[in-house]
């Protein structure tokens, strides 16, 4: 195996690169990939930027010129559940575009040509990832992130979940937009911007893929302040830990 890993911003990456044995760095399309081994592991670390077309190519970069076999994203996505909370963590089953709809030629949500509207994640590696999650949150939680900001942060029982999560190029910061797409999506848990572009490239490329993705906000309306507040604080903790941990199973 030789892994990808993406994430749109660099907290949700933090300190994989510094973690790596013989790293390697090289720019390609205004990216910079970091080749090493990551405990174990034969890894490809890159940060895509926001938004589906930014993913899409990082996706293809990384199997075409870097000759990944696998990949993972890891980051945070808002909640479009009632039932899953910030601090919680998803692992996608399958991933829609929801910003997609080329009705009536093609029917909403479906991918011209692909005749599939929701791509599914590869069950191994996807297992892999959960239970990766779930030592976390039994384990990983109490000794990278203090008391004092898991308080702040209700973080005191998370939760793992998986399913449906939903990507497009819009941040989700209103009550009524979430409760459209569940209209549409009835499954739907979490809301990103990346995760989908990337599940579409892999199944084009037949690449096997998993997305992980930690709550950061409620997608409502104080969805920015809680976003910013997560990622500068508790975001890194979360994908270093979970990281390692999938690394080392
Ligand atoms: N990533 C994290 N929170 C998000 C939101 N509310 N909408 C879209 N992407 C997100």
């Amino acid at each position: 195996m030789r892994l990808g890993i993406i994430s749109a911003l660099a907290e949700e990456q933090h300190g994989l690169i510094e973690a790596m044995e013989g790293p390697y760095k090289r720019v390609h399309g205004m990216r910079e990939y970091t080749a090493g081994k990551l405990w174990e592991i034969d890894a490809v670390c890159v940060l895509s930027r926001i938004g589906k077309v930014a993913a899409a190519m990082t996706a293809a970069i990384l199997v075409e010129k870097f000759e990944v076999t696998h990949i993972v994203f890891t980051g945070v996505a808002g909640s479009a559940d009632p039932e899953v909370n910030v601090g919680d963590i998803v692992v996608a089953e399958s991933l829609v575009q929801h910003d997609f709809d080329a009705s009536p030629l093609f029917p909403r949500y479906q991918i011209p040509l692909t005749g599939l509207s929701h791509f599914e994640t590869d069950v191994t590696l996807s297992d892999r990832m959960a239970g990766a999650g779930q030592q976390f949150i039994e384990h990983g939680l109490g000794g990278v992130i203090s008391p004092e900001t898991a308080h702040a942060f209700r973080l005191n029982k998370p939760r793992l979940h998986r399913g449906l999560i939903a990507s497009g190029d819009q941040f989700i910061g209103k009550r009524g937009q979430v409760t459209q797409l569940k209209a549409a999506l009835p499954a739907l848990l979490a809301v990103e911007m990346e995760g989908a572009a990337v599940a579409q490239v892999c199944f084009e490329l037949g690449i096997p893929f998993a997305v992980i993705r930690t709550i950061s906000d409620k997608a409502n309306e104080d969805a920015a302040t809680d976003f910013m507040h997560f990622v500068k604080t508790v975001a890194s903790p979360y994908a270093f830990d979970i990281l390692q941990r999938f690394c080392l199973a």
